[in-house]
């Protein structure tokens, strides 16, 4: 600032100038009317400035309003309007924030069954280090159909043959009942299965018939006692209904793993408290944790008699990866027990919500391709892994991005965001505010009557059809016959400068059975986290042997005598 202007501003604060301007503007429009009988709304209007600075250096709350009355406003106009500016007018096409345009435009064109074709080649740098590539063949291959498939629970007696793209959890509280009911009728449509979320099934899931996956997470909503318990009769009900093909019993969600969720009261609706048999406007509680099982054999007992309750329905679990030693003790816990839940579904630390801690969103919970790599070696490694399942979830919306997935050793892929854009969300990001200007993710009646649900019904069904007729098309150009035979050999990625890698050289896989044999001495371990963390682990505890420091100076638990007598016999 000029030294004038700063000796100005000691008798005159130019940051009062708007204020000031307000005050001149009502004098003059009063001057004006007066004289010669107009200008009075100006006098009106300066006066509702005049009050706004009084307004303002009085109130306490925001001290940016204190100190620049009445123009202060700005910033709070910019700030709200920020994220729509920014989007429409500054972002790139490939910034992800959370989902980049690119993402975005590919699925509201799939959804519309507008042309996705872009013209005159990549807009990726493929010169960038993480650019990456599937290998095509020079024998393409012709296959009939895009309706992908994958058998869940063979040995249930109500196996599921699954589509291998599904719509990932997302509670009716989370969304609203239009989108909920568009969601179902797409998956209706399209034949692919649709997760309930937490929320358990409601009117809208029933409306259309479409296929159901129920999520039964730690609050037990819709076969839940009064306490919040389990209730096996409540269970049964619902999980033998037709409607449901299987159970995924939710540890944990990438996006705020460990942390539990709360639906306010005032939005807890009649229907919403009708479907998850709790009280109608209050709080709605999501433990952090399960109260029906406590160790790894009991959640696998758990796991076994929800299988029993629902009549032989395939059932799973969803989490996050997270301590190491939590999910090899659920391995060793199968191992010892036998009892083998029909899949896993991980869901990456990228994952979404309706609403998290930012610590939570940004900082907690293995991402995808690590969480994923992790579960599917240790069951490689373990000899399990042609019994169980493997789903996935995180920022998966193209058809390279499944059969990346696929390759790093997903059998499927559930989107939640990416049939969120097909129903209209443009990322306005007010999920939480009950202001969704989509009606996607409201409760307010007004504001759902924006998501018009027969026309939804054919957005998600289009966006779910033509993804696969996308990865139907990369799976012949590499001259497979089906997403299951894409391998970490077809993915080529750019890691530094000119230097390229196969994903199988570039990221861990083990070998059948090396984890069974490590476990016996026979070889090394395959990796650091199986030689650190595998002794700890135990069937009986989710709690790692008790900590040791190690010869190495870190601060490691170290297996008991005992407890690796357990490790020997369990394996
Ligand atoms: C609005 C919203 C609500 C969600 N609710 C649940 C839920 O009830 N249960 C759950 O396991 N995951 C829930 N998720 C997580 C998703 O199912 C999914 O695992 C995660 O968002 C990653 O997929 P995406 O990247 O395709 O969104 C929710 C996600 C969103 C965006
Ligand atoms: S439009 Fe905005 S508020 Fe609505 S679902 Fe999408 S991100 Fe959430």
């Amino acid at each position: 600032m000029p030294t004038w202007l700063k000796s100005l501003d000691r008798f005159f604060p130019i940051r009062y100038l708007a204020w000031i301007a307000c005050a001149v503007v009502m004098l003059l429009g009063a001057f004006t009317q007066v004289v010669v009988h107009t200008g009075g709304v100006w006098a009106v209007l300066g006066l509702v400035g005049v009050i706004t600075g009084i307004r303002d250096v009085r109130q306490r709350r925001h001290s940016i309003l204190r100190n620049y009355p009445v123009i202060g406003h700005m910033r709070f106009l910019f700030e709200f309007i920020r994220p729509e500016m920014r989007q429409y007018f500054i972002e790139g096409d490939n910034e992800a924030a959370p989902f980049s345009r690119q993402q975005r435009s590919l699925v509201y064109q799939r959804a519309k069954g507008d042309p996705d074709k872009r013209p005159l080649g990549t807009q990726l740098d493929v010169q960038a280090e993480g650019y990456e590539w599937i290998n095509h063949s020079l024998q393409p291959t012709r296959i009939a159909s895009h309706d992908f498939r994958v058998r869940i629970g063979a040995s249930c007696a109500q196996p599921y043959d699954a589509s291998i793209f599904n719509i990932s959890a997302m509670s009716f509280g989370a969304l609203s009942g239009a989108a909920i009911r568009a969601l179902n009728g797409g998956a209706l449509r399209g034949n692919f299965a649709h997760d309930t979320g937490e929320g358990s099934i409601s009117v809208h899931h029933r409306a259309q018939g479409g296929d159901l996956i129920w999520e039964v997470a730690s609050g037990y909503f819709g076969c839940r006692n009064p306490d919040g318990t389990f209730n096996p009769e409540l269970f049964a009900k619902h999980a033998t209904e037709p409607q449901v093909k299987m159970i995924e019993v939710k540890l944990s969600q990438g996006a705020k793993p460990g942390h539990g969720g709360v639906l306010p009261g005032p939005k807890v609706t009649k229907e919403i408290a009708e479907a998850r048999g709790v009280e109608q406007g209050v709080d709605c509680i999501s433990p952090a944790s399960h109260s029906a099982f406590s160790t790894p054999i009991e959640m696998l007992e758990f796991i076994a008699k929800l299988r029993e309750l629902s009549g032989g329905k395939p059932v799973g679990f969803k989490f996050c990866v997270g301590h190491p030693w939590e999910w090899f003790a659920l391995a060793k816990a199968m191992l010892q027990t036998g009892l083998l839940p029909d899949f896993i579904v991980v869901d990456g630390g990228e994952g979404g919500t309706g609403a998290a801690p930012l610590e939570f969103t940004d900082h907690v919970g293995a991402p995808l391709q690590e969480g994923l790599l992790l579960v599917h070696n240790t069951l490689v490694g373990l000899n399990l892994r042609d019994k169980i399942r493997i789903g996935c979830a995180g920022k998966v919306v193209s058809a390279f991005d499944i059969a990346r997935m696929m390759a790093l050793g997903a059998n499927w892929c559930n989107s939640a965001r990416g049939f969120m854009f097909a129903l209209g969300c443009i990322q306005s990001q007010s999920c939480h505010t009950d202001h969704c200007p989509t009606g996607v993710a409201t409760q307010d009646p007004q504001r759902q009557k924006a998501l018009v649900v027969p026309s939804k019904i054919e957005r998600v069904h289009n966006y779910h059809r033509h993804t696969l007729e996308a990865l139907k098309e990369l799976v012949q150009a590499a001259g497979l016959q089906h997403p299951n035979q894409i391998t970490a050999n077809h993915v080529v990625r750019r890691v530094a400068g000119d230097k390229v890698k196969l994903l199988a050289n570039h990221l861990e896989f083990i070998a059948p059975g090396a984890l069974l044999a490590a476990a016996r001495g026979e070889c090394d371990w395959p990796h650091a986290v199986y030689k650190i963390y595998w002794p700890i682990s135990r069937a009986e505890t989710f709690a790692p042997a008790p900590a040791e420091v190690c010869a190495d100076g870190l601060k490691v638990p170290l297996p008991t005598v005992g407890d690796q007598a357990a490790v020997d016999l369990a394996i």
